[in-house]
């Protein structure tokens, strides 16, 4: 039997991983719709609106098959019976809350659009990260009205990550499905549990109550934050202490309470999620008067803002405390490898920053130029882009290595050297270059949270 799925939001979430479903179940017929009619046209077109390894392959295979990208919102509810919601909920610009609480009118919005459209029975799944409860205000709007249609709330949220989507997708370490726990909960939990094991193992299938499921979300991207602000702290201290953040590291990950993972210290986090979402934490704490809690949980957003000044901070001091006139390349703009995507990037508040400061600066990235520009657009200063690290370096006064991609490891800093002013500089926000070599051919190298290597 062919079963219906809708999914209204075509991003980084919604795309990739209605993308997967559509591959891993050939009996599902998959529609992917969203407001932005560019997106839709992007999905339905040779260059893909978002870059994620493995996606572009999935997309040719499934596109047309049983992956469709409308922007026929209302037929797509009318024409569906399970909806997955994975509209973007970001963090409110106004009002009450603003700059903590989460920004739901995208999400009321599309309640009250599914009510309005609906002509039978539907599963709702909420995809996108929300605050908990949230299930509560979708389930007030769709059966507060007495429309006599039958919705079910479930939640569903996404444990992908960007760079990595596909494989996570694909792998899922587990699959998280929260449902009210009546009869009618239930049933739609398990036909939800039957699509994932179609290629998702029994194991691997959690289920839960509603909002423990919602809140698994939040937490889940706290704790991660977190262990990224807790190297980024103690990176800190390693350089006032001349001990080496990478050792200390090692050290620490081995015990296996512990582990290895998350422990590399950098310029600081971004994406469109950390920030957001702890955020919404602690405006959940502060609801619930958890005072305490909410300022734990948001010292680690602060360490983060810390991080990345002491970055630029670093850069002036150790340029002599002047950056005006000089030029300065950014290497890597994205928030991470292996995406384009530029949400919430240190390497905005970096460039702004050194445009502050009067610096001159040149941005490399291999996928993420077009969403810079967007990112940069409005704000003064000397910028250039150049994809081509080796054009993009060439008379320059410092380097700043802000995403860890790959290719950088392994360029030609010989040749990159000597097409620079001196004293020329490296200052690696990701710690992946090779310090010693680089310092061997003439630079002054500033990783993070070791001591620098300086021919001064
Ligand atoms: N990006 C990630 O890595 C990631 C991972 C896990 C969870 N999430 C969560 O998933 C949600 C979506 O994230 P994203 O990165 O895909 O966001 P996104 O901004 O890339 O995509 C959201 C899409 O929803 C569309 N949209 C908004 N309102 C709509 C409406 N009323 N009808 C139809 N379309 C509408 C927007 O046009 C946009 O294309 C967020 O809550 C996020 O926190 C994101």
């Amino acid at each position: 039997m062919e079963v219906n799925i809708l999914c209204i939001g075509a991003g980084y979430v919604g795309g990739p991983g209605m993308a997967v479903l559509a591959q891993k179940c050939p009996h599902c017929r998959v529609t992917v719709v969203d407001i932005d009619a560019k997106r839709i046209a992007a999905w339905n077109s040779d260059s893909l609106p978002i870059y994620e390894p493995g996606l572009e392959e999935i997309v040719l295979q499934t596109r047309g098959r049983n992956l469709f990208f409308s922007t026929a919102i209302e037929r797509g509810i009318r024409e569906n019976d399970i909806i997955f919601v994975s509209v973007n909920a970001p963090t409110k610009t106004f009002g009450v809350g603003a700059g903590m609480a989460a920004d739901l009118h995208y999400w009321e919005k599309t309640a009250r659009q599914i009510l309005k459209h609906s002509q039978s029975p539907k599963i709702v799944i909420e995809k996108s990260t929300l605050p908990v409860k949230t299930a509560l205000a979708m389930e007030r709007i769709l059966k507060g009205v007495g429309s006599g249609i039958n919705f079910e709330v479930l939640s569903n949220p996404e444990f992908m990550a960007e760079g990595t989507a596909i494989k996570d997708l694909e792998y899922p370490e587990r699959v998280l499905i929260g449902s009210r726990e009546t009869e009618s909960g239930l049933k739609a939990r398990d036909t939800l549990v039957e699509i994932y094991l179609t290629w998702v193992p029994r194991e691997k299938i959690l289920t839960s109550n509603i909002w423990s499921s919602e809140l698994s979300k939040l937490v889940a991207n706290a704790f991660l934050a977190q262990r990224i602000s807790s190297i980024n702290a103690i990176s800190a201290l390693c350089e006032k202490t001349e001990a080496d953040v990478g050792e200390v590291a090692k050290a620490v990950g081995m015990d296996s309470r512990i582990g290895p993972k998350f422990l590399q210290a950098s310029v600081g986090f971004g994406g469109s999620c950390f920030k957001k979402d702890i955020l919404n934490l602690v405006y959940l704490c502060r609801h619930y008067s958890l005072e305490e809690v909410a300022a734990y949980w948001e010292s680690v957003v602060r360490i983060n803002e810390y991080q990345q000044e002491r970055f630029i901070l670093n850069m002036l001091q150790a340029m002599f405390n002047t950056l005006s006139g000089k030029k300065i390349c950014l290497l890597g703009f994205a928030f991470k490898a292996n995406t384009g995507d530029t949400r919430e990037s240190p390497a905005i508040f970096i460039a702004r920053r050194l445009l502050e400061e009067k610096a001159e600066i040149v941005i490399s990235d291999p996928h993420a130029l077009t969403n810079a520009r967007c990112d940069m657009e409005g704000v003064e200063g000397r910028i250039s882009y150049e994809g081509n690290p080796y054009d993009a370096l060439r008379g320059c006064h410092a380097i700043a290595v802000l995403t860890e991609w790959e290719q950088y490891r392994s360029l030609d800093f010989q040749n990159i050297f000597e097409g620079m002013v001196k004293p020329a500089f490296i200052f690696d926000g990701r710690n992946i270059l090779d310090h010693q070599r680089c310092f061997d051919i003439g630079f002054n190298v500033y990783p993070v949270g070791k001591p620098p290597l300086t021919h001064f």
